[in-house]
Formats: C-alpha cells, structure tokens, sequence
C-alpha cells in the first residue's frame, strides 16, 4: 500500500518564512518572525534546582530540574556552543524552530526555552520540557522488562501516530532511533530530539544525506540521494519496531558501506528491480561494485523465530520443541506492516497515514490505550537495581 506523499503544509500552519530561513541560513532576528522573540526574551535559569543530569549527547546535555516556585520537576537541554563565533548555537535553533511547531500528545511538551551564563560570561541556551520516566533504548536493552506483543504493538501505533502527526507538519524528524523516543510517566510515547528535524516538500532544495543515526538510515539516504522526503522516518520507525521484537540491533553496520552490505543480505540486493532509479543515485557505482554477488532477502527468516508467539507471549527456539502446536501463532500482521515500512524503494513504504490502518493494529491482541506496564516493569526493575546496590553495599534493601 505504497502511500501518497502528504501535501506539505497542508493546514498553513507553517510560517512560510521560516522554512526560508532554515534553507538560507540567514540571520534568525532578522528571518525568524515567530521564533524571534523567543530567542530575544529568553529569561533565565534562576528559579530552577539541578537535580541531576540524565544523559550527555553530541550537542550538549540534559538535566532533570526542580522548578523552586512551583516544585515541578522538568528536563533541561543545555546546548555547548561549538565554535567562538557560535553566538546560538544552530542545533538549539533548529529543534526550537521545529518544537515550536509541534503539539501533540505523542511529541515531547516543549514548555520554554531560558538562557544562563557560562563561567566564561557566554549565554548558553536551554530548552525545557515536560520530564519523561526513560527512553526506549533503555528499556529495550534492560533484561528485566518483558515486551509482550501487546507491549511492542501499543509503542509502535503511539510511534507511529506521533510520526504521522510531524509529517502532516511537513517536517520529517531524521533522527528516529530507540533513543529519541521516551515513554511519559503516564506510559504514553513521547518523540523527542528534534535536532535533525528539518521541512520537507521545498524543491530543488539539497538536503544533507549524512543525517540520522546510522544503523535507522534509509538505504536511499547511504546511497546518497537528495532531495529525499518523510520516507525516511518510515524506513527507521521499520528498523525500530523490529528491534523492539527481537531486543538486538537489526543493522548494525559501523560505516556507510558495511551498512548497505547488511541490508542487502537482509533484504535482498537493491537493484533497478526492486528501486527503479537507484542507479542515478551518487553512491550507487561504488555499491554495485562491493555488493555484486546475489542476496537472498533473509528477513522474514530472521524476524520469524519473534514472531512465534503463545498468547501475549514470545516463544523462544527451544520452546517450539514439544509445544502443543495449536497454541502458537504467527504474528503475521506484524511482519507484514514491517516489510512494507523496510520497503528498499522509498516510494513503497506506506505513509504513516496509511500504516496506521494497517490490520495488525485491529487484530488480536489490540492495541492499549497507554504503556502503564511497561513504566510498572521499568521502576520494578530500578526498585530491584537499587536494593541489589544496596545490598553490594552492605546496606539492607528498603521495603
Ligand atoms: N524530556 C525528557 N525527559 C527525560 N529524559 C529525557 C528528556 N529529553 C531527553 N532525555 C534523555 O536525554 C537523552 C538525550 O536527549 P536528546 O536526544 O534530546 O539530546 P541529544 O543531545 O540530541 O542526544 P544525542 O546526541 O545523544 O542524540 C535522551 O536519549 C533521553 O534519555
Ligand atoms: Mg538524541
């Protein structure tokens, strides 16, 4: 059910002008017209305690931050200034742009952004937003969380409409990956860092193939393509979901080339077959020459063994030895939307409009209407980290 392109800036909601200015570059007082007084009236960090930092990233850090006044606790984003003349920087630019855009109740509540100074009397810039209990990555790769398929289909249909949402905005994320997406207190999907996120639908523009996380980026994007669109999101939302079955990366390649090699042995070779036009891509000469031997498509082989389910439960290989057959299911459904979504020719993957209709999402068993076991499950597991902790430290675990 290849998908049709969502027309770009379909409720006007865009500033037109500032989908200029992110293209040019140009200055953001002067081209910015809504986000100008944001960034001119920034405020200050005084009313806020640092509690304690919850992650360090490639463009600054986040700290979890205790609002004095009205004692709410908050996430903060520091950005480091990369250079001497980074005045603000351009990724702190660019997500507030984006943020600025965006409410809904499946992305990150943005709630302002503030300024402090440096000890070198820099202004450093923050943005702070409604605080999250973890991220994805962290409890996909935590032993002690089940993720039954009620668990793995109720994140990716919240994922997913989260993802639609955006590119309804006309904006595509370009960055979805198990990091970027948190999981609220109230077990609901938040999609976050919108460091990459960029407008689509502008012609003739060049947009940047280097971008997103490697092991999520779509194969048009490792061969070089640009302009390319929303499909891209789709392409890594597909790599994402099929992590949350199997708990183990799906492509794990540590350069660009290793990367589309894996690919092809899991999808089969990408030629004028299965992608039309992907010889007029910049890379493809140089892919062609390293991945000339035939690859079977091996996906549906090695997502299958997760697929293998009794009830709510997965079944691992050696559980299929004696199992009363006429228990186990397939989750065919599942398999199927992912194969559409890892669809090698961006123009078959689904819009997320039409991925949401698919009929995994109306089969049994149905989807939730939050994550609340999944956020029970991860502070069990904390509980259980801090009294093991304790217990090291020869203190006795509290009740
Ligand atoms: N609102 C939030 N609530 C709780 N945790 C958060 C929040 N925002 C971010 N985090 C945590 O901080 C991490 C980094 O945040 P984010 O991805 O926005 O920053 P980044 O600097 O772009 O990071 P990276 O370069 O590692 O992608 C997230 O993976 C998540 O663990
Ligand atoms: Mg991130």
């Amino acid at each position: 059910m290849p998908g049709a392109l969502p027309p770009p800036f379909a409720d006007g909601k865009v500033d037109l002008r500032l989908v200029d200015w992110y293209y040019t570059q140009e200055s953001v007082e002067q081209n910015f017209p809504t986000i100008a007084p944001l960034t001119r009236d920034i405020g200050d960090l005084e009313e806020y305690d640092f509690v304690g930092m919850i992650s360090e990233g490639s463009f600054g850090k986040v700290f979890c931050v205790l609002n004095k006044p009205s004692k709410q606790y908050s996430a903060l984003k520091t950005f480091y200034r990369l250079g001497k003349d980074d005045l603000k920087p351009q990724s702190f630019l660019q997500e507030l742009l984006v943020l600025n855009e965006l409410k809904h109740k499946h992305i990150v509540r943005f709630i302002k952004c503030c300024s402090s100074k440096n000890d070198e009397d820099y202004d450093v810039f923050h943005l702070l937003f409604e605080l999250c209990r973890f991220d994805l990555q962290k409890a996909i790769y935590n032993k002690n969380i089940l993720w039954p398929l009620i668990t793995i289909k109720t994140t990716a249909l919240q994922i997913l409409k989260g993802l639609e949402y955006i590119h309804r905005k006309s904006i595509m994320h370009r960055d979805i990956k198990p990091a970027n997406i948190l999981i609220s207190n109230h077990g609901m999907v938040k999609i976050a860092d919108f460091g990459m996120a960029t407008f689509y639908g502008k012609p003739n523009i060049r947009l940047d193939s280097e971008i997103c996380t490697l092991h999520y980026r779509a194969p048009e994007l490792l061969l070089g393509c640009s302009p390319y669109d929303w499909r891209v999101d789709v392409w890594s939302a597909g790599v994402l979901i099929t992590e949350l079955y199997r708990r183990v990366p799906l492509l794990g390649g540590s350069t660009v080339d290793e990367q589309l090699t894996n690919i092809s042995r899991m999808f089969g070779n990408i030629n004028e077959l299965v992608y039309p036009c992907c010889k007029q891509l910049p890379r493809w000469a140089s892919y062609e020459k390293k991945n000339g031997a035939p690859c079977e498509k091996t996906f549906k082989s090695v997502i299958k063994p997760y697929a293998m389910r009794v009830g709510k439960h997965k079944l691992s290989q050696k559980d299929f030895l004696g199992t009363d057959s006429m228990r186990v299911f397939y989750d065919e459904h599942g398999v199927n939307l992912l194969e559409l979504l890892l669809s090698l020719d961006p123009s078959n993957r689904p819009s997320l409009t039409d991925a949401l209709k698919h009929n995994w999402f109306k089969t049994e068993p149905h989807p939730r209407k939050n994550l609340h076991d999944l956020v029970n499950a991860f502070n069990l597991s904390q509980n259980h980290n801090i009294a093991k902790n304790n217990e090291l430290n020869g203190e006795a675990p509290k009740p």
